[in-house]
């Protein structure tokens, strides 16, 4: 392995390698030095992780703290007027993504239970109806249509707004903010103003919630005594924004690297079986959620390198998961792959609480899509489809699709 790699001044993140492979700069560091140093545009200097095992090992290792992991919230260094951390963020209430244990335990476990594989089981016949409404929808459309705005983004905003109990009527307010926040360069104030606006909302609804339950995820959370108003509030926030934006995302970037492998496409077409592996390969080579950040809480050894305590730590998913180390042929999507051992749901103890929800609602999306669409088709050339750089989770901004629908179940 070389010293002599080039330190990356800022993270990069140009798809210059195509839409769905990692920047070319990001594959030539991870084979030289896959733990690196990295100067952030403030200047000041961090890490960056981008090689498979040591990907993994960091997040099993809780001396890496989350208290900067606001990754899809906010993100530190990329935000303008955000001053540099010299030390564990504070703590917002009720965000469990960001917090360590003990506080990160203490509410995880009041969410478990609701999100089991079999509580997620009995959800499917459900989860298949939403898709198959929105389908009949889609199908009464005339081509070209959009399929983020029709399809991939109120499936999955559906399914968690009845799942918490948030009335889908109100999508405006969160679908809005939580795009808002999730732009890289959007200025602190405009970030700080979409995320009041999302939590004024959610504290009234739990607070709504507390004084009259009903049957639902944010009642059983308000029903706790010990949870106070603003961890509601927090939680919601997680909740709601995990729940919709990344299942999102990956139906509509899937989509499109279907509609980029058509043989691929016919054989899931042809037998959709395929489809839970086809899945775990789309969630791999596609890694939606890219960058998460760490917080050295101690000097830590990782991958030859001494990683000093107080360092920030970028930790890149979508290198780890295209590292050729781990997994044959990296960049080359197979839906043949067992792509299980990604680790685009994270790993450790923040590792993704909606997994299960997300596989179902991936599996009854892509399944009905291709059942009811049995021609579907780009409506204007692939290089032209806006492709989400400028968020904090990937995707494309629109997919213009046309399609022929079969009309019938
Ligand atoms: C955590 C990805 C769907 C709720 C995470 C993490 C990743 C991730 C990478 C770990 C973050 C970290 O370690 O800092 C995804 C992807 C999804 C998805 C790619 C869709 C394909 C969902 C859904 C929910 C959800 C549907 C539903 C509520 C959460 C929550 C956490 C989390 C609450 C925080 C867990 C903790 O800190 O203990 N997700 N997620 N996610 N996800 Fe997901």
């Amino acid at each position: 392995m070389t010293r002599t790699v080039p330190v990356p001044h800022g993270l990069p993140m140009e798809r210059d390698a195509g839409p769905f492979d990692p920047p070319r700069e990001i594959s030539r560091l991870r084979e030289a030095r896959p733990v690196s140093p990295l100067v952030f545009p403030d200047g000041h200097e961090g890490w960056l992780v981008t090689g498979y095992d040591a990907v993994r090992r960091l997040m099993a290792d809780t001396r890496f703290s989350s208290r900067q992991d606001i990754g899809v919230l906010h993100v530190p260094y990329e935000t303008p007027g955000m001053p540099a951390a010299t030390e564990p963020s504070p703590q917002v209430p009720g965000l469990f993504i960001a917090m360590d244990p003990p506080e990160h335990t203490r509410l995880r476990k009041r969410l478990t239970g609701a999100f089991t594989v079999r509580r997620m089981k009995q959800l499917e016949d459900h989860i298949t109806d939403i898709v198959e409404r929105q389908l009949d929808e889609l199908a009464r459309l005339t081509p070209p249509v959009d399929l983020v705005k029709e399809f991939a983004l109120p499936v999955p905003s559906l399914v968690i707004c009845e799942l918490l109990g948030v009335p889908y009527a109100d999508r405006e307010n969160f679908q809005v903010n939580s795009a808002k926040f999730l732009v890289k360069d959007q200025s602190l104030e405009e970030k700080v103003a979409a995320y009041s606006a999302l939590t004024t909302y959610l504290s009234e609804l739990v607070t709504h919630k507390r004084a009259a339950p009903d049957e639902d995820i944010l009642s059983d959370l308000a029903r706790h005594d010990d949870l106070t108003i603003e961890e509601l509030t927090g939680s919601a926030f997680l909740l709601l924004l995990a729940g919709h934006e990344t299942t999102a995302n990956m139906l509509a970037l899937g989509t499109f690297a279907l509609l980029e492998h058509p043989e691929q496409l016919a054989e899931l077409r042809a037998d959709p079986d395929l489809l839970p592996d086809a899945v775990e390969e789309l969630m791999r080579y596609l890694s939606v959620v890219d960058i998460l950040y760490r917080y050295a809480t101690e000097d830590i050894e990782l991958g030859g390198e001494t990683i000093g305590k107080g360092s920030t730590v970028v930790v890149s998913m979508l290198a780890a998961n295209h590292d050729p180390q781990r997994f044959d042929d990296p960049d080359t999507l197979d839906i043949h792959r067992k792509a299980r051992g990604h680790l685009s749901f994270g790993h450790g103890i923040h590792q993704c609480l909606g997994q299960q929800l997300a596989r179902i609602e991936m599996r009854a999306g892509f399944e009905g899509l291709l059942r009811r669409f049995p021609v579907l088709e780009l409506a204007i050339p692939a290089g032209e489809v806006k492709l989400r750089t400028d968020m904090n989770i990937y995707g494309v901004h629109e997919l213009p699709v046309t399609s022929s629908a079969e009309g019938q179940r």
